[in-house]
This record gives structure tokens, C-alpha cells and sequence, in this order.
């Protein structure tokens, strides 16, 4: 048995987990800690410089309460994992340095873990998740959808032209008063509207490719909040046809590639309605358990125990953060 501890600071959100991994190659989550920052709701967006300060404030607290969940002191980790990117560079070093000074000290070996392998890694815990399979990341920063043929290989046959889905879920959220973070917000008052009631057409349609864009879907919603639809409605209709995008792309790279199993990850993973549509495909669909779809530090550690178990644990000290990671 071994436990991994896994620490992600790329953005907003200061995260540390503990996974283990079984003898058998199977991996649980022991510990998943994560302080939601909350000072930059005054500003409309996330301030890269106070990021990175509140990071370096919780990050210890956040650490010892993961240990605590876990039942372990720091002399039972095998192994330290921390995202090096992509993300603020300011907010990664915190959790890289961190970590890694935790595995020199220690005299742990380290993993420097891609952000993106950390949200596909989320869902690990499921026993049966073996590739080949499709991965798609819908989150705040990102919308990319993923062939894994095999361990440890990622290609990537899809992404947004411009938004990202989750943040056309913040921005439509915030132009028709719905509060932040928008995903909940749309989701919650989704429930009373009509998915009708705005015609917004499914973007990029007839496309032979596997692309997304949420740009066109953002200004259609404004015009229809002039125009007067009820934020009920908008929400409404606009979560609906996010869904659909997402799901009928996904299903078709599916279909062309002759996967059968789909991960599902990132922020927007959390969305009822984007859950319900992908199980009623004739897909496998996995998503992560709970409060791991967005950011946290289990996912990072599951991503680590799966380069252990892969055998392929071998970026070790030297990588630096970056805020581009292809
Ligand atoms: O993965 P995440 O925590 O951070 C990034 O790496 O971006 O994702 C955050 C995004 C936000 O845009 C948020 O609005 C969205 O995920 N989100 C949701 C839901 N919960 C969070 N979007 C739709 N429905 C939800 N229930
Ligand atoms: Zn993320």
C-alpha cells in the first residue's frame, strides 16, 4: 500500500489529497481538502497576485486537515504529486514548491502533474476505468476532449474555439443576474425555465470535426436578456443547448473512434443536466465522485498513484511551473 499526497494550486482553489494505492493496482481516496478562495468575488474575476498569497496562507492548514481526514502523519507518504501546469504561474509555484520540498524532505520520490491528466485521473477510482476511452474536460479554463488509447497517452482530437464551457456558464450566469459561480447558479434556476423558450442554435453543427465554441451562444444570450427572456428561461435554454453540444460532439468522436467509455471531468462534470444526457447515450459514461470534479488535490494525488502503478513516475525535481502546458 502506498499513499500519495497530491496538492494543486493552479488557480483559485488551494488543494490537497491523499490517495492510496492498493497492492492490487486499485486506488481509493483517503483525504481531499479545499479552500475555496473567496476574495476575488468583488472583482469579477480571479486576481492572479492575491491567488497567489492566500495560497501560501491556507496552504499548510489545507495540508494538515488532509492529513487528518486521512488518519496518517507525513512519515506515511510513498509519494508527493503537485501540478506544475497549466494555471497562474504565480498561484502553481506555491503548491509545486511546496511540494516539492515536502518530497526532498522527506525523501519521497515527486511527480510534476499536468493539470488536465489531474481532472481525467478524477474519475480512478472507478475500478473498471481502463483505456482505451474518451476523456472530456469541461471546466472554467478548458474544453478538450481527449483520445487515451493507452496509459499515459493523451491525443487530443477536439477543444474550444474560443470560451471554455464552464466560462460561458460564469458569463451568462452574470448577465442575467444570477449570481457566482455561474455553473450552480444556471443549473439551479435552470429548474424553473422553460429550455424552449430562447431558439439558440447548437454551435459549429454539421462540423466533420470534433470542435466546441461558446463565444456565439454568450452574445446570443445577451441579445435575448435585452430582448427581455426571463433569467429563468435563459438559463434554461441556454444550459440546454450547452448539453447537447457537448454531448452530440462527444458521441460522435465516440462513435468515429470506436470507443465505447467515456470520463466526463472539470467543473461542469457537475451539471444534473449534462449528467443525465450523457446516460442516456449508449456510452459508458464515468464521472468523477463527488467533490471531485472541480479543482482539488485528490485528483492530483489519483493521477500520481496511476504514474506509480504505470511505472512512468519520472519528471522528478526539475520541472518548473508553467502557465502553457500543451
Ligand atoms: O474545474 P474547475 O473547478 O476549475 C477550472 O479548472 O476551471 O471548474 C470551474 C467551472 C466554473 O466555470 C463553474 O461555473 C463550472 O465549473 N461549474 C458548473 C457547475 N459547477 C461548477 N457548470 C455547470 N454546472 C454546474 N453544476
Ligand atoms: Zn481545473
Amino acid at each position: 500500500m502506498t499513499l500519495i499526497l497530491g496538492i494543486d494550486t493552479s488557480c483559485d482553489d488551494t488543494g490537497v489529497g491523499i490517495a492510496e494505492l492498493h497492492p492490487d493496482g486499485h486506488v481509493t481516496v483517503r483525504a481531499n481538502r479545499v479552500w475555496s478562495q473567496t476574495v476575488h468575488a468583488s472583482y469579477g474575476g480571479v486576481m492572479p497576485e492575491l491567488a497567489s498569497r492566500e495560497h501560501v496562507e491556507r496552504i499548510d492548514a489545507v495540508m494538515q486537515d488532509a492529513l487528518k481526514e486521512a488518519d496518517v502523519t507525513v512519515h506515511d507518504l510513498g509519494a508527493v504529486a503537485a501540478t506544475s501546469g497549466p494555471g497562474l504561474v504565480g498561484a502553481l509555484l506555491v503548491g509545486l514548491m511546496y511540494g516539492k520540498g515536502l518530497a526532498q524532505g522527506l525523501d519521497l520520490p515527486f511527480h510534476a502533474t499536468h493539470h488536465l491528466e489531474g481532472h481525467i485521473f478524477a474519475a480512478a477510482s472507478d475500478a473498471d476505468l481502463q483505456p482505451p476511452y474518451l476523456a472530456l474536460v469541461v471546466s472554467g479554463g478548458h474544453t478538450h476532449l481527449f483520445d487515451v488509447p493507452k496509459e499515459g497517452q493523451y491525443d487530443l482530437v477536439g477543444a474550444t474555439r474560443d470560451d471554455a464551457a464552464g466560462e460561458a456558464f460564469d458569463k451568462v450566469a452574470r448577465l442575467a443576474g444570477l449570481g457566482y459561480p455561474g455553473g450552480p447558479a444556471i443549473s439551479e434556476a435552470a429548474r424553473h425555465g422553460d429550455p424552449k423558450a430562447v431558439p439558440f442554435k447548437v454551435p459549429l453543427a454539421g462540423q466533420k470535426g470534433y470542435e466546441f465554441s461558446f463565444s456565439g451562444l454568450k452574445t446570443a444570450a445577451l441579445l435575448a436578456h435585452r430582448a427581455g427572456a426571463k433569467p429563468e428561461d435563459l438559463a434554461a435554454s441556454f444550459q440546454a443547448v450547452a448539453v447537447k453540444s457537448l454531448v452530440q460532439t462527444t458521441t460522435r468522436a465516440a462513435r468515429d473512434l470506436g470507443r465505447r467509455t467515456v470520463v466526463v471531468s472539470g467543473g461542469v462534470a457537475a451539471n444534473t443536466a449534462l449528467r443525465e444526457a450523457f446516460q442516456q447515450t449508449e456510452l459508458r459514461v464515468v464521472f468523477p465522485g463527488k467533490g471531485l470534479n472541480t479543482d482539488n488535490g485528490a485528483m492530483i494525488a489519483l493521477a500520481g498513484a496511476a504514474a506509480i502503478r504505470a511505472g512512468r513516475l519520472a519528471h522528478g525535481l526539475d520541472d518548473g511551473a508553467t502557465a502553457y502546458a500543451p
